[in-house]
């Protein structure tokens, strides 16, 4: 058994993607939250994952059938990671102050490095996590610098210096 400490300090080091995960209620309010987990799962069909934790607010407008969109962050929108990481904002409270559109009927944040948007195929059970399979249904990526996290702080990617 490893205690907590020593995977969240294996995972911290793990450098991983920064997004912001959207949904529109049914009452026409935006969700939407940071997600690091974001994944590419299959190329045909395809699909993509990300998991949720049990507890998300974002979770109950993600069930099976229904639409989603993944804003890919840009290292100039560190900022809105912040602003969608924060807890218990009640319904598209996290959207004050933001600016941001719709997108094949999902909340779309105009400037972002990429952007997909598909159906969630299915849950699977991840332990205190739902990991969500999505099938992709359309797909924008631009040059644009990523967000990444890696040890607690954002960063980006970069060359390494070739060696001569
Ligand atoms: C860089 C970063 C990555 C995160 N990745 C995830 C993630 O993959 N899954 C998750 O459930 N929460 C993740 N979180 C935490 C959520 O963004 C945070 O708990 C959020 O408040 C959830 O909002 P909600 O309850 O409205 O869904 C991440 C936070 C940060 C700062």
């Amino acid at each position: 058994m490893i205690d907590r400490e020593t995977f969240t300090e294996l995972m911290s080091g793990v450098c991983a993607p920064v997004t912001v995960v959207t949904a529109t209620a049914a009452d026409g309010r935006p969700h939407g939250s940071t997600v690091s987990s974001f994944a590419s799962l299959s190329l045909d069909p395809p699909l993509v994952s990300f998991a949720l934790d049990r507890a998300s607010g974002l979770l109950a407008h993600l069930q099976p059938g229904d639409p989603v969109g993944v804003n890919i962050l840009g290292a100039h929108q560190q900022e809105l990671a912040s602003t969608f990481a924060r807890r218990h904002r009640g319904p598209g409270l996290k959207f004050d102050g933001v600016t941001w559109t719709v997108r094949a009927g999902l909340p779309y944040l105009p400037e972002s490095a990429g952007w997909t948007a598909g159906r969630v195929e299915r849950h699977v059970d991840g332990g205190d996590h739902i990991l969500l399979v999505v099938h992709i249904e359309e797909a924008e990526s631009t040059a644009a610098a990523p967000l990444v996290y890696a040890r607690r702080v954002f960063g980006t990617h970069s060359l390494l210096a070739v060696a001569s």
